[in-house]
């Protein structure tokens, strides 16, 4: 075993001429592995999280192929691994409940082997946010293999949103406007290969905020899902992570602050989703990096959105990479973003950027044609969310951003789901919807249902929009004047429990203030006497009786409270 090579850290495993090194080589070789790959080179790990049960990453073990022929050619050693999956749209009650334990499976999973660098495969909502975070707390070099988005959704001529679609086709059939069999007809063509929503949903927009922070190589968060250039992308991940490993280049060199602003700016240029505040601020958490709920606020909400794609706009993803990929959009903010970042690729982010062009104006808008000039995350304060609440007013309506209405009250999504198509609801257009219980501990996992669906009776009156607030997430892939992650959740005992309908709120968006109409004292009383609907004892055992007592509020990302930080990627006690 040659001496002249960088030592790398699976050479505590496979570099020993002793006990323990025979053990971990022989049970390897049953793989059929020839001696001479246990020489003292970069072993990557292939961090898989294929799955069945996850449609949107079904195409990942094809994938992992490619990222291992790269591996081979730069002259690792490739190993894939699987961790649990996480299908946004068959996990319930959220997918969001298990980020967390993805996290925890990566975190230890990196730790415990014999590896010097990792790819990480994955795609739909929670399973990149959770595998960064885990990667994060370990740092060895990483470089992110996304699923790519699914083709453009077809539908008797015209193309579909993943979700938006969907969300717009419920509310016409409930308004009478949609025949239920043409609904149903819609749902064959709307997901129609391998890969993940193609709206600027979740995973698009988080797949972009990988790109963006240097964390894959160029356009890895627009390329189709089932383009052979993702092929080719993978095939050039495995290339990059041997010579990142070579080069000791750590997750923690790439995701900077400056990554993570650049991040951040990205949201507004892409109208990208809300969900991505809580993974950030929860990778954030685990490198030790500054990151505040308001940073989203004042980073980005001064840039427009450019790229036009639904929800916010009107296009999909497959039209966002033809037209010229993330970087064209990025080129257009150049000025804002910090263009000495590092990524993966050997190559600036502002080097990729000034490569870039932009085929079509109408998907990439210029700065002075933009989609919408109000973009980005609003942060708002206020007696009914002293921790914050968010809203995305690319995807809201501007009559509604200032707004001041009578509160209907909705204990549990079940209460609202059973009374939001009576007759006799009390609602009218003007009606601000409250929606309590739904947080982190409450659902719990703080599942996305925040964007209620209208209630029939205003529906019917043709109106569109109305203004919805909870402690609730919502689908990326969704819109309206919805406010989100109210902070403390209801559960926790923040102000949010004690609304009752017929109290008056006033949304005020320019000034990010979101303010009940009552005083300090009687909301104290209220607090007083507040009792929860449910008690959070349910939770006896497991995973979820841990989630629970330990999960952290929105404003901090919703990671585990003991999972903050790093632990990096030290073992010193050996199996046997
Ligand atoms: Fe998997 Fe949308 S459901 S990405
Ligand atoms: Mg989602």
């Amino acid at each position: 075993m040659a001496a002249d090579k960088p030592k790398f850290r699976s050479r505590d495993a496979y570099g020993r001429a002793d006990r323990d090194g025979f053990i971990h080589r022989s049970w390897m070789k049953s793989e059929g592995l020839p001696d001479d790959v246990f020489d003292g080179r970069p072993v990557i790990g292939i961090c898989n999280t294929w799955s069945e049960l996850t449609p949107c990453n079904a195409h990942l073990r094809e994938l992992a192929d490619h990222v291992k022929r790269g591996v081979w050619e730069a002259g690792g050693l490739p190993l894939e691994f699987p961790v649990m999956s996480l299908g946004e749209t068959q996990m319930r009650p959220t997918a969001m409940l298990f980020r967390n334990l993805l996290a925890m499976e990566v975190e230890e999973s990196l730790r415990a082997n014999p590896i010097d660098g990792v790819v990480l495969l994955g795609g739909c909502d929670k399973t990149t946010p959770g595998q960064l975070m885990g990667a994060a707390s370990v740092d060895l070099p990483t470089i992110v293999v996304s699923s790519g988005p699914m083709l453009n959704g077809k539908y008797r001529g015209c193309d579909i949103g993943s979700g938006t679609s969907v969300w717009k086709f419920s509310e016409a059939v409930r308004a009478g406007e949609m025949q239920l069999k043409d609904f149903m007809e819609a749902e064959s063509g709307l997901s129609r290969s391998p890969g993940t929503c193609m709206t600027m949903g979740t995973a698009s927009t988080f797949a972009c905020l990988v790109e963006a922070m240097g964390l894959s190589l160029p356009y890895n968060g627009t390329i189709p899902a089932v383009d052979a250039r993702r092929r080719v992308l993978a095939h050039l991940s495995g290339r990059a992570i041997v010579t990142a490993v070579k080069d000791d280049l750590r997750l923690s060199k790439i995701l900077t602050r400056d990554a993570i602003e650049n991040a951040i700016r990205t949201i507004a240029v892409i109208g990208g989703s809300t969900n991505v505040v809580l993974h950030l601020l929860a990778i954030a958490g685990r490198l030790g990096l500054p990151l505040e709920l308001t940073d989203f606020d004042r980073l980005s909400s001064a840039i427009p959105l450019l790229v036009d794609l639904q929800p916010s706009g009107r296009h999909l993803m497959e039209d966002f990479h033809y037209a010229g990929g993330l970087p064209a959009a990025l080129k257009q903010i150049a000025d804002k973003l910090h263009l000495d970042a590092p990524t993966v690729s050997g190559q600036t982010l502002g080097e990729i950027v000034a490569q870039a062009e932009c085929y079509n104006d109408t998907v990439i808008r210029s700065l002075d044609n933009p989609a919408r000039t109000q973009s980005g995350i609003w942060v708002l304060y206020g007696n009914l969310c002293p921790g914050g609440a968010i809203m995305k007013p690319s995807a809201a309506g501007e009559a509604l951003y200032r707004h001041r209405g009578r509160a209907v009250v909705f204990e549990t999504i079940e209460d609202y789901k059973a009374r939001m198509d009576d007759p006799d609801l009390d609602v009218d257009k003007d009606s601000i919807l409250v929606l309590k219980g739904c947080g982190p501990k409450g659902y719990p996992g703080m599942p996305e249902v925040g964007n209620l669906p209208l209630p029939k009776k205003v529906l019917a009156q043709g109106v569109k929009d109305m203004v919805r607030i909870s402690d609730a997430r919502m689908s990326g892939t969704a819109f309206g004047t919805v406010i989100l992650h109210v902070t403390p959740e209801s559960e926790a005992g923040g102000p949010l429990a004690i609304v009752r309908t017929g109290d008056e709120i006033v949304l005020d968006g320019q000034e990010r203030r979101l303010t009940l109409l009552l005083s300090d004292a009687d909301i104290a009383a209220r607090l007083a006497e507040w009792r929860r609907v449910r008690p959070v004892q349910r939770y006896k055992r497991g995973y979820y009786q841990l989630y629970v007592e330990h999960v952290l509020q929105a404003d901090k990302g919703c990671d585990l409270d003991f999972l903050v930080g790093s632990s990096g990627s030290t073992v010193v006690r050996e199996s046997h």
